[in-house]
């Protein structure tokens, strides 16, 4: 008997051996351990054991159950994962393939700008502040010196929500607002988008500003070069030459547009600056005192500057985009070059 449970060991083995996939594998457990297998039918038959051999043979078939069991959850183990890898090969996943790296967004370049001219001017002493982009036809107009039928209101054709409501066509209503709020010394710097009636290669219906007021005793038009001259050194560089031309605007007197020295031609004139050798980069002048007459401020005790300019133009001038659009089509290859 011993014998033939040698031989059924060796027999299960070999056919083990020769399983291909799961169901091959099962059947030899079948055929061999369960209930009606061999193994369990050389065990029924332990009668026929001579009695001293029989601890033995009880133990030598447990071992050989044992180790056949073992055997096949090990066959059929290894089965499984090479259909899973035949799978995975069949996927064609190519695991070699680089990892996507994480892309970043970037701050947009007019952003850029705007941060760039807040911290100079924070660090003359300006406080940022904001004001409202739907505005009162008074705050946009009328207490700047505009009135209703001003020819200046036509450089600045608006979008009217109603009759006394605008969205604004530049942020020096926060110059009003501000000084409604505070008694001098002011010094703010408002940016914020405005919106005009306008369309072309330098010109977008919505566009960003940034406002400068200063408001003291003894403020004169000194100071405004001085502080301006000092900005603009800053954002274009040292060497940057600048113009202060007469100008007009109903809310300063007297008012002056500053220009710089063009920095795509160095001044000997070309298409962007107009062959004049010169880019003009802001509006600024002196508080006009019927502005301080508007807000309850004493224009003979008080006196100051502000100013006026345009983010996508400075943009477009320091990183050489030649239409203002291309900020506002949100084309990632455009974006990412800054
Ligand atoms: N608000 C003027 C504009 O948009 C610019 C400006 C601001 C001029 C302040 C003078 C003083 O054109």
């Amino acid at each position: 008997m011993i014998g033939d449970l040698q031989q059924l060991e060796i027999s299960a083995l070999t056919e083990l051996e020769k399983a291909t996939n799961e169901d091959q594998a099962q059947a030899v457990r079948t055929k061999y351990l369960g209930r009606k297998g061999r193994l369990t039918g050389l065990l029924r038959n332990i009668a026929q054991v001579p009695d001293a051999e029989k601890p033995l043979f009880g133990k030598r078939c447990n071992e050989v159950k044992d180790t056949l069991s073992a055997k096949i959850d090990e066959v059929l183990f290894q089965q499984s994962l090479r259909k899973k890898s035949d799978g995975l090969l069949k996927e064609k996943i190519d695991v070699t393939i680089p990892g996507r790296s994480v892309k970043f967004g970037r701050i947009h370049p007019v952003i850029q700008i705007r941060r760039e001219i807040c911290a100079i001017f924070a660090s003359f002493g300006f406080s940022i502040v904001e004001g409202p982009e739907v505005e009162l036809d008074y705050y946009n107009f009328e207490a700047l010196n505009i009135p209703k039928d001003h020819p200046a209101r036509d450089m600045q054709d608006t979008f009217y929500i109603e009759e006394n409501i605008v969205l604004r066509t530049h942020t020096s209503p926060v110059q009003v607002r501000i000084m409604e709020k505070i008694q001098p010394p002011v010094r703010i710097l408002s940016p914020g988008r405005v919106y005009r009636r306008d369309s072309d290669v330098s010109h977008t219906p919505m566009f960003h500003q940034i406002e400068g007021l200063l408001v003291d005793k003894g403020v004169s038009f000194a100071d405004l070069k001085g502080i301006l001259t000092a900005f603009l050194k800053k954002i274009f560089g040292m060497d940057t030459t600048l113009r202060f031309r007469p100008s007009f605007f109903p809310f300063t007197e007297p008012s002056a547009e500053v220009d710089i020295r063009c920095v795509i031609c160095g001044g000997s004139g070309c298409r962007v600056c107009g062959q004049s050798g010169w880019l003009e980069i802001l509006g600024s002048g002196m508080v006009d005192p019927a502005v301080f007459r508007n807000v309850g401020y004493d224009s003979e005790e008080y006196t100051g500057f502000a100013f006026g300019l345009g983010l996508e133009r400075i943009a477009m001038l320091k990183y050489g985009v030649s239409d203002i659009r291309l900020f506002f089509e949100n084309d990632i290859r455009f974006l990412k070059q800054f």
